[in-house]
């Protein structure tokens, strides 16, 4: 197969680029590992900034989340058994959509489908070949067939575990990383949210989170120790510590029920610089990883996305090479400001250690967080989502 991009993951960062460079008429092959019901089921991260919003609407991918989104205006955060509000709107008019990566994804499959162009799934051996050539090319075997793509790029969209980052020369990129030494159970529950919008308990125990997906769907997670064995977590050892980490003196206890799904994602920030050699890019996941503190990765995934269509838009249409070899340098700015952000949430909002001086130090911190007007809208203009990068 001949195509100008192949795309290595069908994630939002491969599936928003297909889309993206179509929009542009530029000729893409998606592939996938995964089969297709995996990657329509695979829970994940739900808090989507209005830039994203705004830039799916504009792509033409945003109708059903504008009818089924929740909009929210900030998010509460609960510490000494006293809840605070961060309202973020009320400095920025602006919003976040609570609407799960799934169903977003789902929405990109189908918008992908409905272009005709190639997207295979359940896809082995992947392998990426000659990125230093201008012809390089993604292999594969799928229903038994061993597949070529012959492109002039290559996207590599395939997460952290993927085989993209893999083919770099390692010599030439800076791997700058931090791995925390705990993880989120993160569970799905048929119950009522106990508040109208999200919320991070600070307990001296440890963070709980508190999402949802609907009416009576949430999304909650626990930080427990890296090595949790999921096992271990009975429905109700669970519930307990969700209630006990939540317990309030100003809102009734939380409500427990069914539990539909659980996972263990680890936490860590990660960063490769640069995100790109040769005719190889890396987007999302493959090239950066946020702790979920924050709710970052998605929307990056989907910047990153961005950036690159922009520069291979600039590219077909001109011949200018310029967004192209300043991809990395482009996109890298807010990727930090990402990390950043996700640093200060994560070693605000979690039980490092035992230490007194510790959680003073946090606890004045979200002292800062709820009491200062200019705090509030400072963290509001990450978390509704910076401006996405300016091409060069
Ligand atoms: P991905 O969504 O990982 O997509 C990569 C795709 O590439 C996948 O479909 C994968 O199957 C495919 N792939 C992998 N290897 C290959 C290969 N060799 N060949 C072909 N295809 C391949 N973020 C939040 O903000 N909040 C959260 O609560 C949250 N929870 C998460 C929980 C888990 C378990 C994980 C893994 C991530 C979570 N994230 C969360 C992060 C967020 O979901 C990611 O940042 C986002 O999915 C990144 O999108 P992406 O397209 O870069 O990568
Ligand atoms: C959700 C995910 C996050 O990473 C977070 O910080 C808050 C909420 C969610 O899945 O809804």
């Amino acid at each position: 197969i001949r195509c100008q991009v192949a795309i290595v993951g069908a994630g939002p960062a491969g599936l928003t680029l297909a889309h993206m460079l179509h929009l542009q008429g530029i000729d893409t092959v998606v592939v996938e590992r995964q089969s297709e019901t995996h990657v329509r089921a695979r829970v994940r991260a739900g808090v989507v900034e209005q830039t994203t919003v705004d830039l799916l609407t504009e792509i033409g991918l945003a109708d059903r989340l504008h009818r089924e989104a929740l909009v929210h205006n900030g998010f509460y955060v609960r510490f000494d058994r006293r809840t605070h509000h961060l309202d973020f709107h009320r400095h920025l008019d602006r919003h976040a959509y609570v609407y799960g990566q799934t169903e977003l994804v789902a929405d990109l499959i189908d918008a992908r489908r409905d272009t005709g162009r190639p997207l295979f799934f359940d896809a082995t051996d992947v392998a990426v070949h000659d990125i230093d050539t201008d012809h390089p090319r993604v292999e594969f075997t799928e229903a038994g067939v061993h597949r070529r793509v012959r492109a002039d790029f290559v996207a590599g969209c395939d997460g952290f575990h993927g085989i993209c980052r893999q083919v770099v020369d390692s010599s030439r990129f800076r791997v700058m990383d931090r791995t925390y030494p705990f993880a989120w159970l993160g569970i799905l529950a048929h119950t009522t949210p106990v508040t109208d919008e999200g919320m991070y308990c600070a307990h001296p125990d440890g963070l709980s989170v508190h999402s949802m997906r609907g009416a009576h769907l949430t999304r909650q997670y626990l930080q427990v120790p890296a090595d949790t064995d999921l096992a271990a977590w009975t429905d109700d050892r669970i519930w307990a510590e969700l209630r006990r980490r939540s317990a309030a003196d100003d809102h009734p206890e939380l409500e427990t029920g069914e539990i539909i799904e659980r996972s263990l994602a680890p936490l860590r920030s990660v960063v490769t610089d640069p995100m790109q050699q040769g005719a190889l890019f890396l987007l999302g996941d493959a090239a950066h990883i946020v702790p979920p503190t924050g709710a970052k990765g998605l929307n990056l995934a989907i910047s990153d996305a961005c950036v690159l269509s922009h520069a291979l838009g600039a590219f077909y249409a001109h011949a200018d090479r310029t967004g192209l070899e300043t991809y990395s340098s482009t996109a890298l700015p807010r990727v930090w400001q990402a990390q950043a952000f996700s640093w200060n949430l994560t070693t605000t909002l979690h039980r490092l250690g035992d230490d007194d001086f510790d959680w003073e130090i946090r606890r004045a911190r979200l002292q800062r967080w709820t009491t200062s007007a200019d705090e509030e809208r400072a963290l509001g203009e990450v978390y509704l989502g910076l401006p996405f990068p300016t091409p060069w």
